[in-house]
């Protein structure tokens, strides 16, 4: 990832290995400031808070959350309550309970003297492999965004994207903005329609943040134009990540998704979606068993944003009084979804599509 013109990634290990560092991303963007998480309940507030939030990034960073517990505490009685502290934490994203429970797997049968180590190296392999797997990903994408340009003769592709899939929500690259740095980086003209994303806007903060710093030209709009720009022509293909895929291939993923998925499928608009293995629930049949996260009715009744005096402060936007509800994911059936974009390749939403590529989980 590009960060004021220097490639690092989102999440940064201590070589000490005392603590880990990470972006504030309740600051972006207005300032990017590293703060160290040093203990299990600094990660776990870290990730309850959205500090650090996308689905492989809190998976990465709750593997060195419970790592760094095992080095306070290694006993059998911690190492199980922490692993339960993280994952309750976030329940939608499947990356999370992916992550600890694989650290968890990792030490369970080691002397409580060597947990430690060996959870802190499945947490830094953990975020390695993230951030190879959303390079393949950018791979496997990039000749759908190059078809397209192809068909239009070279004019920009023009990619409608919702909430934050890039590598503020991952380890590097992120997932659905991958291609698009591929491509971008390939010489190949694109445009990001970037969907603010209410309530908490991570496409308006940090889409646009991140596409800004690689130098992706994109327009921010407001969720509900995205259907105006369909019906006038004006999007090609729809790129969002996805924080669990069922094993029928439905996604779960940030709340207004399903309604793009909707409006692209009525205007014969394509929409994929990318993924690392990590997002994949083989364990549920299908979307309606994917928990969906309620967050605090307080991200839709006010806002933070940046005040004329270069403070941020926070604003009441609804009525005083009234009640608000804050359903923070929505499932899009596999129907509505055109393809999958995995580390592996593209895929249908299928069960029969994601076994073709992940074929030891027949
Ligand atoms: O609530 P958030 O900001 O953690 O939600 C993030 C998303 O919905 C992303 O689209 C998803 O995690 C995919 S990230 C590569």
């Amino acid at each position: 990832m590009r960060l004021g013109g220097e490639w690092t990634r989102s999440i940064r290990p201590i070589e000490d290995r005392s603590a880990i560092e990470i972006i504030d991303q309740t600051l972006l963007p207005w300032r990017v400031c590293w703060i160290r998480l040093a203990g299990l309940e600094e990660a776990a507030e870290a990730i309850s808070t959205m500090r650090v939030r996308g689905a492989p990034l809190i998976g990465a960073v709750g593997a060195f959350g419970l790592a760094l517990s095992l080095r306070a505490d290694p006993s059998d009685d911690a190492l199980d309550e922490a692993a339960e502290r993280l994952i309750a934490t976030r329940p939608t994203a499947v990356n999370l309970a992916w992550a600890v429970a694989r650290v968890v797997r990792a030490v369970r049968n080691l002397p409580r003297g060597d947990r430690f180590e060996a959870a802190w190296a499945e947490a830094s392999a953990i975020a390695d492999e993230d951030a190879l797997c959303c390079e393949a990903i950018g791979h496997h994408g990039l000749p759908l965004i190059a078809g397209i340009s192809q068909r239009k003769g070279g004019s920009p592709v023009n990619i409608l994207t919702h909430c934050n899939a890039g590598w503020l929500a991952t380890v590097d690259w992120g997932t659905a903005t991958a291609p698009i740095y591929r491509a971008h980086d390939a010489g190949i003209p694109v445009h990001v329609w970037v969907d603010e994303t209410r309530p908490r806007n991570q496409g308006a903060l940090l889409t646009a943040f991140e596409l800004a710093g690689h130098g992706v030209p994109h327009t921010v709009v407001a969720d509900n134009a995205g259907g105006h720009l369909m019906r006038r022509g004006e999007v090609d293909l729809v790129l969002v990540g996805t924080d669990r895929v069922a094993r029928n291939g439905d996604v779960a993923n940030k709340i207004g998704t399903y309604l793009k998925a909707l409006a692209a499928a009525d205007n014969g608009v394509p929409f994929w979606v990318a993924l690392p293995h990590s997002t994949i629930d083989w364990s549920l049949a299908s979307g309606e068993l994917i928990p969906i996260e309620e967050r605090s009715p307080a991200e839709v009744t006010e806002l933070a944003g940046l005040a004329e005096d270069g403070g941020v402060r926070r604003v009441r936007v609804a009525s005083p009084g009234s009640r608000a509800a804050n359903p923070a994911f929505d499932i899009t059936p596999a129907r509505l979804v055109s393809g999958l974009i995995t580390e592996r390749g593209r895929c249908p939403a299928s069960e029969a599509g994601l076994l073709s590529l992940y074929p030891d989980k027949a």
